[in-house]
């Protein structure tokens, strides 16, 4: 009777401990994929931005800091992934923070604070969807558009900017400041992760 137990219970235990390492390694799965997805967006937003720029200088490239302009966002869609961007400082209300969002910058802002570094965050929801969240941090020429509104961002850059997004917060960043963060979702239906 007592080795039946046993048994079972040596069985129960590897079932256990077998799902537990198929979840860490999906997830780690599921990281890699976020952090190669956020550097492609960023690479291709950082490109499409500079060559606008070069084009018709930093007023007539205000427009193109947009992820939603982007295909490659909408091939994501396609494979389930969505990509968002989002701050506590907007320049566009329509990148508003949802609850999760909110939750994600505080947290960042106050580690920001504590001089502790901001590291990436992968969450599950409660219907089973994952969230991928990385700080986005000010780099020298984001200044050109959110830095400093007398020093850094020209006049006729400032005009073009208040003209489109007349309710901007996002300006007056100093280089390294939390700017915002990436959210990636992982729709749970759409992807081979864990459920
Ligand atoms: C040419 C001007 C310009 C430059 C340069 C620029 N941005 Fe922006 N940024 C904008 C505009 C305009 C928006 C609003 C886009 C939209 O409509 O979604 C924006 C929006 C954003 C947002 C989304 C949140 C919000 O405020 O609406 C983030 C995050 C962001 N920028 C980060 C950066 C970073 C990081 C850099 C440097 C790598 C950068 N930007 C460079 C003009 C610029």
């Amino acid at each position: 009777m007592y080795k039946r137990y046993l048994i079972i219970s040596l069985l129960l235990v590897s079932i256990i401990s077998c799902t537990e390492k198929k979840e860490t390694t999906d997830l780690s799965a599921l990281k890699s994929k976020g952090d190669s997805l956020i550097a492609q967006t960023f690479d291709t937003l950082r490109n499409t931005l500079l060559s606008t720029i070069g084009e018709k200088g930093f007023p007539g490239a205000v427009s193109f800091c947009n992820t939603k302009a982007l295909s490659l966002t909408n091939t994501y869609a396609a494979e389930g992934i969505t990509i968002k961007r989002t701050s506590d400082k907007l320049r566009n209300p329509a990148n508003r923070p949802d609850n999760m969002e909110q939750e994600i910058l505080s947290a960042y802002l106050q580690m920001k604070e504590d001089k502790q570094e901001l590291k990436p965050v992968l969450k599950k929801d409660t219907e089973g969807n994952h969230h991928y969240f990385k700080p986005i941090l000010l780099q020298a020429m984001c200044s050109n558009c959110h830095g400093d509104k007398n020093t850094q961002i020209k006049p006729d850059t400032w005009e073009a900017i208040r003209l489109q997004y007349p309710a901007d917060a996002a300006f007056n960043y100093k280089e390294g400041d939390l700017r915002g963060i990436w959210h990636l979702t992982f729709l749970k239906n759409k992807i081979n992760g864990p459920n």
